[in-house]
């Protein structure tokens, strides 16, 4: 087995808040066990443009509590071609990199998996969304602190909502993934949560407004996932709105401020904690894999596995979520 002595780190897809103190975190374990360490800028199309520079201990200094991630982030259609793929390997090649971390998502994990297996570069991954959508793990880098941006912002809400007795539709992240609606929604105490995993009743959520129009209750918030089957915040207001005429109703999106912003202190300790183990990992020879934690314990689960299956979202909190909006 190869001594790895020169590893590159990189983030890819959306970007998340506690890449940063990942980023550092692999640097700084590397650096302990004397490995040269390099940034590769823009994700994989970076990797292919050979946009790589070596990383020391003090350019991670002062990062740990800025979001977005210092290396960029891109999503790259070139590196899904095998050519695409070469000119990445090549440039990877000429720093004589010998372990990459990828810091990331499924699609992320994909390209690792290809890359890794085509030309047998030892690749450990580290889940950095705030979807939190990644299998392998309870809890991915930045979902924490999207979903305290996210509540924020709602409580900001529930004030001039309750003042004026309106009814907001308020949407949030989760193309795919409903775990930022579910958590925002228990968190903020809302009325009503549409997900993307569940069908969302349109007439349900009619009838208990209007079961609360009756009793004088015209304040309410209602959390839609952006992903949700019946559309986002506006479409759904847009087709209550005819049913709901003694309601003042008003939508607002969320959007990319749940991407940016400070990590909070979990995202920090979690990135902090997937990064050394993905540098351990690497030192152990292990490759093909995923870091992440679960019920507190640091696991690896092979990129084919991790990729194939979902984080599945936990239907007892959906339906502890609708008892206790009733
Ligand atoms: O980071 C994940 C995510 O925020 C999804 O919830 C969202 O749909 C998507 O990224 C949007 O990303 P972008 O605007 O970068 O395409």
């Amino acid at each position: 087995m190869k001594e790895i002595k020169k590893i590159a780190v990189f983030t890819s897809g959306g970007d998340a808040p506690g890449m940063n103190a990942a980023i550092r975190s692999v640097v700084r374990t590397a650096t302990y066990h004397d490995l040269h360490v390099f940034g590769i800028f823009q994700g994989y199309h970076g990797m292919i443009e050979g946009d790589i520079k070596r990383l020391e201990r003090k350019d991670v200094g002062n990062i740990i509590q800025r979001g977005g991630t210092i290396l960029k982030t891109a999503r790259s259609m070139d590196f899904m071609t095998k050519e695409g793929r070469q000119k990445a390997y090549e440039s990877i090649q000429a720093f004589d990199i010998q372990g990459l971390v990828a810091i990331g998502g499924n699609g992320t994990y994909t390209g690792a998996k290809i890359f890794g297996e085509e030309f047998n570069i030892p690749i450990i991954g580290v889940p950095g969304t705030i979807d939190n959508d990644i299998y392998g793990t309870d809890y991915s880098i930045g979902f924490d602190t999207a979903i305290n941006t996210a509540i924020e912002a709602v409580d900001r809400i529930r004030d001039t909502a309750d003042s004026h007795n309106r009814l907001f539709f308020i949407e949030v992240m989760g193309r795919h993934s409903g775990y930022i609606a579910l958590y925002t929604g228990i968190g903020s105490g809302a009325g009503n949560i549409f997900l993307p995993e569940t069908e969302g009743n349109i007439d349900g959520l009619i009838s208990q407004l209007k079961k609360e129009g009756r009793r004088k209750k015209l304040f309410n918030l209602v959390i839609v996932a952006e992903g949700n089957k019946n559309g986002g915040a506006m479409e759904i207001a847009e087709k209550v709105k005819g049913s709901l005429s003694n309601f003042d109703l008003k939508v607002t999106i969320i959007g990319h401020l749940q991407r940016g912003g400070s990590p909070s202190c979990n995202d920090r300790v979690l990135a902090s904690r997937l990064g050394h183990s993905a540098v351990t990992a690497l030192l152990n020879n292990e490759s093909g894999k995923a870091v992440g934690v679960k019920n507190g314990q640091v696991v690896y689960t092979n990129f084919s596995e991790a990729i194939s299956k979902e984080n599945e979202i936990n239907r007892d909190l959906i339906e502890m979520a609708q008892i206790l909006a009733l």
